[in-house]
């Protein structure tokens, strides 16, 4: 199967990008890295080792789609074997010429940039074992989002697994004074300005949903447009021990891969603190999903 990708692959790599035209992603790794680190320290621990568990299992082909400057490249490096292929799609050719440049050691990867029109054309016969969309869905319109979940699906083979993470939500951020708009009956849409420290009355700008998805489709450098989904029953802060099971979906997402997919585990693995007495539920969700 690897050798027909490939094939496939370096044939369509010439081209140049294949999806959302002139797209920038509107900060920066080192940017966004300083301000997570501020909210949670351990985020970034704690998202390998679940990253690590969804590629723990035999794959021959895995797709990281929307995967930046291939960040969690070396996670695929050391659960792979040596005739395996990672595949990188990043729609900021930038992003992807960086993660392009990513040593590894056994398995092989290659980068395309562009966004879902890729595996919306991927020949039927091509199939992948795994998928990980690792905090894209939480930035992307309505419309991305549902045609990324359906190229998923489309991509998969039946059994093959993917894991989706997010930013979430509990209803009682409606407190946090970032939120006076927000009745807590679905996502916060918001812009986080990634020039102010967390804590900062701006660090949030709250936005309605359709701002979100213009947004989301053309950002404004600096301002990373941020959906978090909401979880009616976010358990209690002051019990909380990470990485916490969730019995549900967040509803959004619920109903994004209802029909297409079935919820294996999910899990919240982060929770943000943007100031220090903040008792305000805002973090971040991995999802495991399987296609039936
Ligand atoms: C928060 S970063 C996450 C990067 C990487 N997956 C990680 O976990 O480190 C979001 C990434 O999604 C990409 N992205 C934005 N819109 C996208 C879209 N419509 N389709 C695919 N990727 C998109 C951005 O270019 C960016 O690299």
């Amino acid at each position: 199967m690897s050798e027909r990708w490939k094939e496939y692959l370096t044939r369509i790599s010439g081209q140049d990008a294949i999806g959302p035209p002139d797209y920038m992603y509107p900060v920066t790794d080192e940017a966004t890295d300083t301000r997570f680190k501020q909210q949670d320290p351990n985020k970034h621990t704690l998202e390998q080792t679940l990253i690590a568990k969804l590629l723990d299992q035999d794959w021959t082909v895995a797709i990281d789609f929307g995967c930046g400057t291939g960040a969690h490249f070396l996670l695929f490096d050391q659960h792979g074997r040596s005739d395996e292929l990672l595949i990188g799609v990043d729609p900021d050719c930038s992003r992807a010429a960086r993660a392009r440049e990513v040593q590894l050691g056994r398995i092989e990867s290659l980068v395309l940039c562009g966004g879902i029109e890729i595996l919306e054309n991927i020949p039927g016969e091509l199939s992948a074992d795994v998928i990980l969309c690792s905090q894209v869905l939480g930035h992307v319109s309505e419309t991305q989002a549902r045609r990324i979940v359906q190229g998923f699906c489309q991509i998969l083979r039946p059994g093959g697994h993917c894991g989706i993470a997010v930013p979430v939500i509990g209803k009682a951020f409606k407190e946090d004074p970032a939120a006076r708009d927000w009745e807590a009956k679905g996502d916060f849409t918001h812009q986080v300005n990634m020039t102010l420290s967390p804590g900062d009355p701006s660090y949030r700008e709250q936005t309605s949903l359709a701002e979100f998805n213009r947004y989301a489709d053309h950002p404004v450098p600096g301002m990373l447009p941020v959906r978090s989904f909401l979880i009616p029953d976010f358990p209690d802060l002051s019990r909380l021990t990470l990485p916490h099971a969730l019995d549900d979906l967040p509803p959004t997402i619920a109903s994004l891969v209802d029909g297409l997919f079935i919820m294996e585990e999910a899990f919240i693995y982060s929770i943000h603190i943007d100031f220090p007495e903040s008792a305000y539920p805002v973090g971040d969700a991995m999802i495991f999903l399987r296609k039936g």
